[in-house]
């Protein structure tokens, strides 16, 4: 019986769906368990690339469950897609994916709304990803949304009309009055496909599953700083992206938990608006833009970056109980005659190391610790011996600051490309 939780601690694209990927075979099942088609999960192997959106990253290895829990909301027309071109290159995942009944479903609407709000921010947007998984959330909360399994009841059709009525009856004083004919046709279209799949009542399966001591992976979404309640609010996705979200996304209860894994990379990058203290201007930040290929995965956007924030690590370490971490992308830093690091803030004039209440809007100044570069192409090393002095240092560094053992390095985006460390 064990639930191990892996998860983002920066602000999202730390490199969760590779990760997922290469921890599988370890696992019997593999779940997500909040947010939706905004996720975009790059996995790499045998000279491939897959991004993935609101399917589990467990699907490529042999033998899994793949489980979409309650907490996640659905787009049934991109979901259809994914799962058309995954058919493509071989994979039928009505074989090995199961849906949860309570999983909310993203409508047309709830797009259109996204796109509205956010025009009605003006120079305030969050920069959503536009999958409408904003006025998904917000449904749900206020107890009008329509879940999956609703799809399955005689009076389907009332009650998604009634749902798209009330958006549509939001968006018209607003002064939009979308012509929504075609793309309703394709959304229902898309229930119908959804039909085929194994839609469950997923909490009673998957404890079931634990009773029996099978092993659960939950693969996080978006990261920490991006967490409805932790996060730079309001510049946040509408989901609890921490530990305890696997726990309320899922039906698992808190202590089933075992390891949690966080994820995060060797510098620090977020895409959309909000505050990010590191944030790099310069050529630097051009410079690990460039090399990083930091651009979104599901927009295309490009990435803010800078170097990486230990004030907001720590407090992410803390909030979802972190006993693992995995550091990415540190190849991208192969050739930086210097690293640097964010050790406090300095918020008028005081020093700290505690993340506060709002980073937006204040005059914060990183304080930097400057380490030297290894200036080594790692992206065909093997093994952890292999590492030069200067990353080595970089490590010992950084587990010092963050108070846990990095375990798992990752060096280029390639499955093989990861090197597992031994534990002290
Ligand atoms: P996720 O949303 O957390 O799954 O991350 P994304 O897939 O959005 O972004 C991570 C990007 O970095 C993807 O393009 C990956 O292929 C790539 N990537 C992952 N790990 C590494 C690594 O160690 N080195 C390099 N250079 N790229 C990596
Ligand atoms: P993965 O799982 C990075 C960001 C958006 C925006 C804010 C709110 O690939 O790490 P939303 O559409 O969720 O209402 O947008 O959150 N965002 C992400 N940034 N990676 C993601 O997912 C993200 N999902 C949402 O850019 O700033
Ligand atoms: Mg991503």
């Amino acid at each position: 019986m064990k639930v191990d939780v892996l998860l983002g601690l920066q602000w999202g694209d730390e490199g969760k769906g590779k990760v997922v990927d290469v921890l599988t075979p370890r696992y019997d099942v593999v779940a997500r368990f909040q947010g939706g088609p905004n996720a975009g999960h790059t996995l790499e192997f045998e000279g491939k690339k897959y991004v993935l959106r609101s399917i589990p990253s467990g699907i490529f290895q042999d033998g899994q469950i793949n489980i979409i829990g309650n907490g996640v909301v659905l787009d049934p027309i991109l979901f259809r897609k994914e799962a058309e071109e995954l058919l493509a290159s071989g994979i039928d995942l009505r074989k090995v994916l199961k849906i949860s009944r309570k999983a909310h479903l993203i409508l047309p609407t709830h797009r259109i709304l996204d796109a509205a709000l956010e025009r009605a921010k003006g120079g305030a947007k969050i920069g959503t990803t536009g999958k409408g998984i904003g006025p998904t959330y917000t449904d749900k909360i206020s107890r009008n949304g329509l879940r999956l399994g609703d799809a399955l009841l005689p009076d389907w059709h009332q009650r998604y009309e009634a749902a798209r009525n009330r958006h549509l009856a939001i968006l018209a004083p607003m002064g939009e009055n979308p012509d929504i004919t075609e793309i309703e046709k394709e959304w229902l279209d898309a229930i119908d496909y959804l039909r085929n799949y194994d839609i469950i009542d997923s909490e009673h399966y998957i404890n079931r599953l634990l009773a029996e001591s099978k092993s659960v992976l939950c693969e996080g979404a978006q990261g920490t700083m991006l967490d409805v309640d932790f996060g730079s609010y309001p510049f946040v996705t509408s989901s609890n992206t921490i530990t305890a979200g696997a726990c309320a996304g899922l039906g698992v209860a808190p202590n089933k938990i075992g390891e949690v894994f966080g994820i995060f990379k060797a510098y620090c990058t977020r895409v959309g608006s909000g505050p990010f203290p590191t944030e790099l201007h310069d050529e630097t930040g051009k410079r690990i833009r460039d090399l990083g290929h930091e651009y979104g995965a599901v927009t295309g956007r490009e990435r803010r970056c800078g170097w990486i924030d230990l004030v907001a690590l720590r407090y992410a370490i803390m909030i979802d109980g972190v006993t693992q971490l995995i550091m990415m992308k540190s190849d991208v830093l192969d050739g930086f005659d210097e690293i640097k690091a964010c050790t406090a803030y300095k918020i008028d004039g005081k020093l700290t190391t505690e993340f506060p209440y709002s980073v937006d809007g204040i005059d914060i100044e990183p304080v930097y610790t400057t380490l030297p570069g290894w200036k080594t192409d790692m992206t065909g090393m093997k093994s952890e011996d292999e590492f030069p002095q200067q990353f080595r240092d970089y490590i010992t560094f950084l587990e010092r600051e963050l108070g846990a053992p990095i375990t798992i390095v990752s060096i280029g985006p390639d499955r093989e490309q990861t090197i597992e460390r031994a534990k002290a």
